[in-house]
C-alpha cells in the first residue's frame, strides 16, 4: 500500500485595493485598451500599506482550512511558495504557523518565482507520500506591488497581490487512476535564462530590494514552448490523451500563454480556468487562487481531472496533475 496526497481544501484572498487599467493609465503613459489586448488583464488587487505576504498568506490558510473542515493544529508541514517573503529571514512559513498558533510540525519557503506554487506542491506530494508528513498546508502568497517599478509601464501592468492555499492529507492508495490525489508532478529549470526575468537586488547579497526586469517577448517566447512540453509530459507519464482533462488551471501571466496550451490540449476556453484579467499576474499564488474560485463557483467538482501548469523567472516550469 502506497499513500496519496489528496486536496482536502482549498482557499484565497485578495487584498481590497483594486487598481484598473484606467486608474494606472492616468499616472503612465498605458492604456485599458493596450493593455487587454496583449495579457487580458483588466485590473488587479494591490495590498495596503503594511499588508505583508504573511499576512494575505495567513487568511488563504484559513479559507483552506475551514474549506477542508480540518483545524490548523492537524497540520505537520506549510510550506509558503513566495518570492516576496516578509523578511529577507527566517521563512514567511515560520511566520504563517506562529500567526495560526502553532508549534509542532515545519514551515518553510519555496522560491520558484512564478513557477513556485507546483514547485511547493511537488515538495508536499513528496513529503507525505515518503511519510514525513500527513497534513500539509500549501500556500502561494506574493505582494509583488512592492517589487514594481511603477515607472516602468513595461512590468508594472502585468502583476497583482493575493494568497491561495490548498490542504493535503497522505491517505492510503492501491494506486488505482480513478483514486482522488496528485497523480504526478513534474519540475524544469534552466538557469541559462536567469537574466531575461529577473529582480535587480536583494534580498541579502545585493543590499537592495530590485525592481522587476524582463526581456517581455523573450518569456513569452520560452512560456509557450516549455509550457507545451511539459503539458506532453504528463499525458505521456499518466498515459492519457488530452480529452481525459477536465479543468486547465494554469499559472495566470498572459491570456495569450493560456490560449496557446488550451490550444495544445483541444480544451475549449469553457474548459480553462482564467483569472488574470481579474487578478493580474500573482506570481507564486496565481494557481490557488484560480483554484479556489473555480471550486467556489461550482466549476471544479470532486472527482474531476486537473491539470496546473506554471512558468516563471530561472526559467522555472513544471505541471501537476490531481484527480480532485
Ligand atoms: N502600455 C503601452 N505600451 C506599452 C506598454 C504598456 N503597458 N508596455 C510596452 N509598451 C510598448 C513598448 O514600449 C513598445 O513600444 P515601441 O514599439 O514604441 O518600442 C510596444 O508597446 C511593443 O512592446 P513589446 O514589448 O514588443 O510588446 P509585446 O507584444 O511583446 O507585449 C508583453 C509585451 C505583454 C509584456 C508580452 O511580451 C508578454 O506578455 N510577455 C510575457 C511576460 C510575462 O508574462 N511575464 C510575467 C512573468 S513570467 C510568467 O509568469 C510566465
Amino acid at each position: 500500500m502506497t499513500r496519496r496526497s489528496v486536496v482536502m481544501g482549498c482557499g484565497g484572498y485578495l487584498p481590497d485595493n483594486i487598481v484598473t487599467n484606467d486608474t494606472l493609465a492616468q499616472r503612465i503613459a498605458t492604456s485599458d485598451e493596450w493593455i487587454v489586448q496583449r495579457t487580458g488583464i483588466k485590473s488587479r488587487h494591490v495590498a495596503a500599506e503594511g499588508q505583508t505576504t504573511s499576512d494575505l498568506a495567513l487568511n488563504a490558510a484559513k479559507a483552506a482550512l475551514a474549506h477542508a473542515g480540518i483545524a490548523a493544529d492537524e497540520l505537520d508541514l506549510i510550506i509558503v511558495a513566495t518570492t516576496t517573503p516578509d523578511n529577507t529571514f527566517p521563512a514567511t512559513a515560520a511566520r504563517v504557523q506562529a500567526k495560526l498558533g502553532l508549534t509542532h510540525g515545519f514551515a518553510f519557503d519555496v522560491q520558484a518565482v512564478c513557477s513556485g506554487f507546483i514547485y511547493a506542491l511537488a515538495v508536499a506530494d513528496n513529503f507525505i507520500r515518503l511519510g514525513q508528513a500527513t497534513t500539509a498546508l500549501v500556500i502561494g502568497a506574493e505582494t509583488f506591488s512592492r517589487l514594481l517599478d511603477w515607472n516602468d509601464r513595461t512590468t508594472c501592468v502585468l502583476f497583482g497581490d493575493g494568497a491561495g492555499a490548498v490542504v493535503l492529507r497522505g491517505v492510503a492508495s492501491e494506486g488505482k487512476p480513478d483514486e482522488r490525489g496528485i497523480l504526478s508532478t513534474h519540475l524544469h529549470s534552466d538557469g541559462r535564462h536567469y537574466d531575461k526575468l529577473y529582480a535587480d537586488g536583494g534580498p541579502g547579497s545585493t543590499g537592495t530590494t530590485g525592481h522587476i526586469r524582463m526581456e517581455g517577448k523573450e518569456v513569452f517566447r520560452h512560456a509557450v514552448q516549455c509550457l507545451s512540453d511539459v503539458v506532453d509530459e504528463v499525458l505521456l507519464a499518466n498515459h492519457l490523451a488530452p480529452e481525459a482533462i477536465d479543468w486547465l488551471v494554469p499559472h495566470q501571466a498572459n491570456q495569450r500563454i493560456i490560449d496557446g496550451t488550451a490550444k495544445k490540449l483541444h480544451l475549449p476556453p469553457e474548459r480553462v480556468v482564467m483569472t488574470v484579467d481579474r487578478h493580474a499576474n500573482t506570481s507564486a499564488a496565481s494557481i490557488p487562487l484560480a483554484l479556489a474560485t473555480a471550486v467556489a463557483d461550482g466549476r471544479i467538482k470532486q472527482g474531476q481531472m486537473i491539470l496546473l501548469d506554471a512558468m516563471g523567472g530561472g526559467f522555472t516550469w513544471g505541471a501537476a496533475l490531481v484527480r480532485w
